[in-house]
């Protein structure tokens, strides 16, 4: 009898045979100075690729410059198809998948370079872009909306053509697409405001120019919130209605996270307070201010606990047809066991794969096997961090 961990059987993700179920979590790399990707970006992937996972994901690959957050991200157009394509090509070269996330910031954002004010499903303040005078947001217009479709659009169509083999569409986080799905942030009266199927129209007409550009025979994958943590805002019920819709129109996995980075990022991630770690790396003077004012009450610590979103990832598994993909604090061999035992047929890992890039490998040696990670938190800070996203923990000593 084998003793093979049985989360390293290849599965079915749609009509894509991945050779295992362990998937890496998009993670912003910020390894792409002027959105530019090479050998960094290169060296980040094909680690965990060399690890033994099935698939790693480019993290937040903005659909078109208005929708990157800095001018760091990478954006799906032209300019990058050589750099990207190498990339790509050299995860490719190491037996693994590459699924590309799609992301736009909507009202959310501090990219200085595009010269105008951002836009999202309903105007405000752009917190974000504070500390570069981008303070305000505007409302999207009926032809900005329409605008924003034909960016996924197009995003796809480049993303498929460079060698993606999957997309993840972002539709949490408090991203662009999550500003329409929330309450709280869609204060519309159009048709794209109000009830929950007019805030759901824009999220699946995305979600429908994204497969008309990449045909039935292309996994798309979707990563939603499944609660915002916030009065007023999305919570549990809204996400099983919003995994529904997807699932009906079509998708092939749904990836259940929760919080929103805006709002309510320690919902994501548990553990200590991600405070001290974006303080460490924050260099602007006006952000350095604002995070020790509202810091405390924006990041409080909440405590921890392996596989902490596995029961509401479970009730949305059993009200869809799709693959539910499991996110949040999975990071031992048991962990994998419980989540193939529920059902999950994938998992996806962030902190976990940053502290141990073979974690695969390691479990292929010992079904047992338990990541070093130890959810600190300080690998999140390294988003702004100059030599890119890392682990403090062992990784700080290597030039990334
Ligand atoms: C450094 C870092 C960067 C992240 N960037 C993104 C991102 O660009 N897009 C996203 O959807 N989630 C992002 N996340 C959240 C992860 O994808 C994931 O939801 C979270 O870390 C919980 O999973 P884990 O317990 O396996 O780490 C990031 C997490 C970390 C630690």
């Amino acid at each position: 009898m084998t003793n093979k961990h049985p989360a390293l059987e290849p599965a079915m993700l749609g009509p894509l045979r991945l050779k295992n179920r362990i998937i890496k979590a998009g993670t912003f790399e910020n390894m792409t100075p002027n959105g530019m990707p090479g050998d960094t970006l290169l060296r980040f992937h094909t680690g965990f690729a060399e690890g033994g996972i099935a698939m790693t994901t480019i993290g937040y690959c903005a659909v078109s410059k208005e929708g990157a957050l800095n001018a760091n991200m990478l954006v799906m157009d032209e300019a990058i198809r050589t750099p990207l394509e190498n990339v790509i090509s050299a995860i490719h070269a190491r037996n693994c998948k590459v699924s590309g996330q799609m992301g736009h910031c909507g009202a959310f954002s501090k990219n200085r370079s595009l010269n105008k004010r951002p836009k999202g499903a309903s105007g405000g303040l752009n917190i974000l872009g504070i500390s570069e005078g981008m303070w305000i947001a505007e409302t999207m217009t009926l032809s900005d909306i329409q605008d924003m479709i034909e960016q996924y659009r197009k995003a796809a169509r480049f993303m498929k053509s460079v060698g993606f083999d999957a997309l993840e569409i972002h539709f949490g986080h408090g991203y662009g697409l999550c500003q329409f799905l929330s309450p709280l942030t869609n204060r519309r009266k159009d048709q794209y405001g109000g009830s929950m199927e007019n805030r759901l129209r824009l999220p699946l007409e995305v979600l429908a120019a994204v497969r008309e550009e990449v045909g039935k025979d292309f996994p798309i994958l979707g990563k939603i919130s499944m609660t915002e943590g916030r009065r007023g805002g999305l919570d549990y019920e809204d996400a099983m209605q919003i995994a529904i819709a997807l699932d009906q129109a079509g998708i092939d996995g749904i990836v259940t996270s929760g919080g929103t980075s805006t709002m309510n990022p320690m919902l994501m991630f548990r553990g200590p307070s991600i405070l001290p770690a974006l303080l460490r790396y924050e260099t602007n003077r006006i952000m350095r201010f604002l995070l020790r004012l509202v810091g405390r009450r924006m990041f409080p610590s909440m405590p921890f606990s392996e596989l902490y979103f596995i029961e509401q990832a479970k009730r949305i598994q059993k009200a869809v047809k799709c693959k539910i993909i499991y996110i949040g604090g999975a990071c031992s061999g048991q962990s994998l066991q419980t989540l193939l035992d529920s059902g999950f047929d994938f998992f996806q890992l962030g902190r976990s794969l940053l502290a141990d890039p073979d974690f695969a490998d390691q479990l292929s040696a010992d079904r047992n096997f338990v990541s070093r990670c130890k959810h600190c938190n300080k690998c999140v800070g390294t988003i702004e961090s100059p030599k890119g996203i890392h682990c403090p923990e062992f990784y700080a000593h290597i030039d990334i």
